[in-house]
């Protein structure tokens, strides 16, 4: 039996805990934690409100549409958790934030404990991103009503780099992305449908052949739609 040292711990601080139940009990990530390879823990900022109303957000000074989320309760729930755990990084949701890709997903998957806060309204008080955020992180030049979905996008793509959640470890390594390269396409059964063949060098048996038949498609694939990955 293979014992994998590796273990992942993710607080996420939210005001919608239920936007983040179904996310992480189904396929790799319910099996990564059945594996005790990675633990999830949803934590409601509401538990932090200023008072008996669950208030966890207020008007922005200078005017303006929008609530903002208030130092209170995000700084009570970043201390609270902070005494149990020493984070490796403390990840805030942001639209503006760098922008999520495979590199930084390989580097938080290398990581022992994370907490991710996701913002909502207008945001969180600038002065939590000064004192306790480490990292800014973006899912893509889109704005989305909270940072719950963001979150589960980056919890996803982390938790399945973890060793031992893929069946297959090395699968992770083929993915598009790894490499800087678009992923090459893939077929499984039947060889002929509707007269729509598989290549036949899929059928070869000959591993190398293959290798580079893939190889060849993944470089054709990334010049045509993502240019820019191959300058990189
Ligand atoms: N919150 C709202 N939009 C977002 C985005 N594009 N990325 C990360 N967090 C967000």
């Amino acid at each position: 039996m293979v014992h994998y040292l590796c273990f992942m711990h993710i607080d996420i601080i939210t005001v919608l805990p239920e936007l983040l139940e179904s996310p992480f009990a189904h396929s790799i990530l319910k099996r990564a934690k059945e594996k005790n390879l990675l633990d999830i823990q949803v934590h409601s900022l509401r538990h932090w409100a200023v008072n008996e109303y669950g208030q966890v957000d207020d008007y922005q000074y200078g005017g303006g549409a929008g609530m903002v989320m208030m130092c209170e309760p995000l700084a009570n729930a970043i201390d609270s958790l902070s005494k149990k755990i020493k984070y490796d990084e403390i990840i805030y949701m942001t639209p503006d934030g760098e922008r999520l890709n495979q590199k930084t997903a390989n580097t938080l998957s290398l990581k022992n404990n994370l907490l991710v806060i996701c913002g909502h309204y207008k945001g969180i008080d600038e002065r939590i991103r000064e004192h306790y955020v480490t990292k800014e992180i973006s899912i893509g030049d889109y704005v989305l009503s909270g940072g719950e979905l963001p979150a589960a996008i980056l919890v996803d793509t982390i938790g399945r780099l973890i060793p031992g959640v893929l069946n297959n470890e090395t699968s992770a390594l083929f993915d598009s992305f790894q490499d800087n390269l678009l992923a090459p396409p893939v077929y499984t059964r039947p060889v002929d449908f509707r007269g729509w063949k598989v290549p036949e060098i899929l059928l070869s048996g000959d591993p190398k052949k293959i290798d580079e038949w893939r190889n060849e498609l993944s470089l054709e694939k990334t010049k045509d739609r993502r240019p820019d990955l191959l300058e990189e």
